[in-house]
């Protein structure tokens, strides 16, 4: 009996005592400093509580920054605006670089095709005869 409690307390010793080796932290090359990190509570984040309306209170909201310029004049800008504007502002149309005329026709396919934009076909010939009349190289096709 005391020479089972003897053994059990050897065999401990040896378990703990190699997790236990002070000197292995400080050993760790290019460490400078050494701390621990609690664990916390894992998987949940505080976030502050919603905020509470009050139905009596009013609330002040700029407008939005809109920096739409507006697209060059010209036969076809009416349509134009009708069709390209449904999904994005018609910046996409003055930002882009100087596109062949091919280019122009590709995306105006690609806004109906891929995009479904529901362009009926005469107008989508409008639409690409303004943008390549305004918007292409003129040297390029
Ligand atoms: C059904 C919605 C829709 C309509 C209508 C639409 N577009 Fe787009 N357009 C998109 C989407 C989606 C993109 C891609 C947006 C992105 O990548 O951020 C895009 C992108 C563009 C781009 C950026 C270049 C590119 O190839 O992605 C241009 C230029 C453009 N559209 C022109 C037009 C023109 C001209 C029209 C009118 C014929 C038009 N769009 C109508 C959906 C539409």
């Amino acid at each position: 009996m005391k020479m089972a409690k003897i053994r059990c307390i050897l065999i401990s010793l040896f378990v703990i005592m190699p997790g236990k080796t002070p000197l292995a932290q400080n050993e760790l090359p290019g460490l400078t400093q050494s701390g621990q990190y609690q664990q916390g509570i894992l998987g949940s984040i505080s976030q502050p509580g919603p905020i509470r309306y009050s139905p009596d209170t009013i609330y002040l909201v700029g407008t939005y920054p809109l920096n739409t310029p507006e697209l060059i004049r010209g036969e076809g800008l009416e349509i134009t605006q009708t069709y390209c504007r449904f999904c994005h502002s018609t910046t996409y149309i003055s930002m882009q670089p100087q596109l062949s005329a091919s280019a122009w026709h590709t995306i105006v396919d690609k806004m109906i095709h891929t995009h479904g934009a529901p362009i009926p076909e005469e107008e989508a010939k409008q639409i690409i005869a303004y943008l390549q009349a305004q918007y292409a190289q003129k040297d390029h096709k």
